[in-house]
């Protein structure tokens, strides 16, 4: 793979991204319901897909599941590499897991919004296929923002992020550009280290995803049951109310 597929906004925000998430109490609050689905279907071997650092995998492996992560970002894998040894960890972007990877899954997880960065509808369908070949008789579990809600309400702000580390302190500031059937997503980060403040901005196209297109094309691409919820403790999925479109397929 060459250098020419760096992965806007993502290759630099490695760097920060563990800082940016506090992932002790995101893992608390997510990884039970992992769990739970996990021992429903029997999962013992798991596929994250776009992974980012990888903390979700490591988790899972230190609970016993056979993981392998896969993400576009070649900085990201890096990041989970240099983390720990018992994941494996490959560069392979949507569309080409099961080529990369393989087939045999029990489940494939897809979290944090990644999936939305398919910028088309062709390209969706291409990934969702992909996943499907991928745990053909697993299930699958994708966590997006709830578009039906942010993209009907254009919710351009989203809660401030503060990190610190000693005398050094980050803060993430995310805004979101509407356009007709994009949005720019920006990441402006502020970074106190050593004395002053300085920033940066990075970018990303995104594409939203709303619960009755991704109901239509998992059943398009071969899933016969699917599920949403709202949130990790199971709520039900509301459209007008609900943080996440969380969707389980089988
Ligand atoms: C918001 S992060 C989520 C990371 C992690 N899953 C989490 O929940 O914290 C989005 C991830 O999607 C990855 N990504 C973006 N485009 C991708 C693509 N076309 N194929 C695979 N991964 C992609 C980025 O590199 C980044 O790691």
């Amino acid at each position: 793979m060459n250098d020419s597929r760096g992965v806007p906004l993502y290759d630099e925000f490695s760097l920060d991204y563990d800082r940016f998430v506090d992932w002790s109490a995101r893992l608390a609050y997510e990884l039970p319901f992992f769990e739970e689905i996990f021992s429903r279907y029997g999962v013992r071997r798991v596929l994250d897909a776009a992974c980012g650092t990888g903390r979700h995998a490591i988790a899972l492996a230190e609970r016993g599941y056979q993981v392998v992560g896969a993400d576009l970002s070649r900085a990201m894998i890096e990041r989970a590499k240099a983390a720990q040894g018992k994941v494996t960890f490959v560069e392979a972007g949507f569309g080409e897991f099961k080529k990369k990877v393989g087939g045999g899954f029990d489940a494939l997880i897809c979290l944090g919004n990644s999936l939305p960065h398919i910028l088309t509808p062709e390209g969706l369908v291409e990934a969702l296929s992909d996943m499907r070949q991928v745990v053909e008789k697993g299930v699958l579990v994708i966590q997006n923002r709830n578009y039906d809600r942010v993209w009907n309400r254009k919710e351009r702000f989203m809660p401030l992020v503060a990190h610190r580390e000693g005398e050094n302190e980050w803060l993430f500031f995310r805004l979101i550009d509407f356009h007709e059937e994009r949005m720019t997503f920006n990441m402006v980060i502020f970074r106190k280290e050593g004395g002053g403040w300085s920033y940066t901005l990075e970018s990303t196209e995104l594409r939203p995803i709303f619960s009755q297109e991704l109901a239509n094309l998992l059943r398009q691409v071969g899933f016969g049951e699917v599920e949403f919820y709202g949130n990790y403790r199971f709520s039900p999925y509301k459209r007008e109310e609900s943080d996440d479109l969380i969707a389980i397929a089988r």
